[in-house]
C-alpha cells in the first residue's frame, strides 16, 4: 500500500533515541528537549518555544495562557481538524466557528469582521456575544493543509476588538506568508504538531513559540504542573504537558531535515498538480498569492464530483493500493459542536466533500507518484472528467 503520509526516518533519529537509552534521560529533562526548542524556535521566527506532549495539549496550554476563560467564546474556523475545537473546549471556553474563504481554506477575514460587527457588544467587561452573553477572548486561527491564514486582515481585526490570536499551524513549520515565519505574522502565539503523519514529527508532541518572554514563560510553567521548587511546591492548577527527551531526541533528527522534507512535500504537491489539475473540474488545493504553504496535505479538490463519487473514487484507489483519503470534516457537522455558534458556512460546506488527499510522504518516489497520478487519472476519466 502507497500510504498517505509516513514518517521519514533516514535521519540521526536512532542514533540520537539510543544516546537517551544510553544516558538514563527518557522523560521530560534532557538535552533533546532544550535542542529541539531553540531548533523550532529559530525556523518559526520566535526567540522562544516550548515543548509540549502534543499539539492539542500545546493548544489548551496556549488557550489558557492568553487569558481564555470558562464560558467564553473563542473564534474558530470550522474546517478544521477536532483538536483545535476541543482545546477550546478543554479549556472550559465554547468555539464560534467561522467560515473559511475560497481563496486559502483559512479563517474568512470578511466572515469574522461581518460576525464581530453583527453578533457583539464592547463592554467594560468585555467583548460580548450579543445572543449568549458570553465573553469573546480570542481567535484560533488555522493553517489548512499547512497554508497560512491572511493573518495581516486577521490581526487587525482581532486587535481592534481586543482579542487575543493562537495561531494553529499544525501543519505550518516551514510555510511562510508574505515572506515571514508563521511567528513573525503578530499572532500572540503559534502552534505547531509533531504528530506521526506531520512533515517533521516527534513520534507525537507539539510546541508553541512566541515573542512575549512573560507569556512564554508562564506557557513553561502551566506546562510543568506550575512547580515552583523541588519540593512539590505548585502555585496554579498546571498540567503536566512536557515533551519528553525520547520525542525530543526524534524530532531534533528530524527538525536536522526540514528543509529537505518541505522542498519534497512542495515537490510532490507541484506534480500533482501539474499532473492533475485543469483549474475547471480538477483544482489544485490552495496556493494564494500571499503564501508559500508548507505543503503538508497533496491532492485535489473536484467540486463536480458528488460525495458519493468521491467515496468510489478512494475505495478503487485502495483496490489499486493507493492511501487515499477525504480531509477533515467541519466542526459544525460534528456530535459535540452541533450546537456552537456559527456563521453561514457557504464556502466550508461547498468544499469539504470534494476534498481527495493523496499519498504525499516524503520519500514517496517519482515511480510510486507516477503510479499515483496514472490511477487517478483513470478514475476520474471514468467518473466523466
Ligand atoms: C489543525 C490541527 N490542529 C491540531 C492538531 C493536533 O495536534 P496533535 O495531534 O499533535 O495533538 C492537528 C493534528 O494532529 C491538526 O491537524
Amino acid at each position: 500500500m502507497i500510504l498517505l503520509a509516513v514518517p521519514n526516518l533516514a535521519g540521526r533519529e536512532g542514533e540520537y533515541l539510543q544516546q537517551c537509552i544510553t544516558t538514563t534521560f527518557v522523560s521530560t529533562v534532557g538535552e533533546f528537549v532544550g535542542r529541539f526548542e531553540s531548533l523550532v524556535a529559530e525556523a518559526s521566527g520566535a526567540p522562544f518555544c516550548v515543548a509540549t506532549s502534543a499539539g492539542t495539549t500545546a493548544l489548551h496550554a496556549g488557550l489558557v495562557a492568553l487569558g481564555v476563560r470558562p464560558g467564553d467564546l473563542v473564534i474558530c474556523p470550522s474546517l478544521t481538524f477536532i483538536a483545535s475545537a476541543n482545546a477550546i473546549s478543554h479549556a472550559g471556553a465554547t468555539p464560534w466557528l467561522m467560515d473559511v474563504n475560497r481563496e486559502s481554506w483559512t479563517l474568512d477575514p470578511d466572515a469574522m469582521a461581518d460576525s464581530l460587527e453583527r453578533n457583539t457588544r464592547r463592554t467594560p467587561d468585555g467583548l460580548i456575544h450579543l445572543a449568549s452573553g458570553r465573553r469573546v477572548s480570542a481567535v484560533v486561527a488555522v493553517f489548512t493543509l499547512g497554508c497560512p491564514v491572511d493573518m495581516d486582515p486577521v490581526m487587525e481585526i482581532a486587535r481592534s476588538y481586543g482579542l487575543k490570536v493562537l495561531v494553529d499551524g499544525a501543519a505550518g513549520l516551514g510555510a511562510n506568508y508574505k515572506g515571514r515565519a508563521p511567528a513573525e505574522t503578530g499572532a500572540d502565539l503559534v502552534m505547531f504538531s509533531f504528530n506521526g503523519n506531520k512533515t517533521v514529527t516527534a513520534g507525537g508532541g507539539g510546541a508553541l513559540v512566541g515573542h512575549d518572554e512573560t507569556l512564554m514563560k508562564l506557557v513553561r510553567h502551566l506546562t510543568t504542573t506550575a512547580r515552583t521548587s523541588p519540593d512539590y511546591d505548585h502555585d496554579m492548577v498546571g498540567f503536566n504537558y512536557r515533551m519528553t527527551n525520547l520525542q525530543a531526541a526524534v524530532g531534533c533528527a528530524q527538525m536536522e531535515n526540514l528543509d529537505m522534507f518541505v522542498a519534497a512535500k512542495r515537490r510532490i504537491a507541484a506534480r500533482y498538480d501539474a499532473a492533475l489539475a485543469d483549474g475547471n473540474s480538477v483544482h489544485r488545493f490552495p496556493d494564494p498569492d500571499w503564501a508559500d504553504s508548507a505543503c503538508w496535505f497533496s491532492g485535489i479538490y473536484a467540486p463536480f464530483l458528488t460525495a458519493e463519487q468521491h467515496a468510489d473514487i478512494r475505495a478503487r484507489l485502495r483496490e489499486n493500493n493507493i492511501d487515499a483519503r477525504p480531509f477533515w470534516k467541519p466542526m459544525h457537522l460534528q456530535k459535540p459542536y452541533a450546537d456552537a455558534p456559527r456563521s453561514s458556512m457557504d464556502v466550508t460546506d461547498a468544499i469539504w466533500p470534494h476534498v481527495l488527499t493523496l499519498p504525499c510522504s516524503t520519500a514517496l518516489t517519482e515511480d510510486e507518484q507516477e503510479y499515483v497520478i496514472d490511477c487517478v487519472k483513470k478514475e476520474l476519466a471514468r467518473a466523466g472528467l
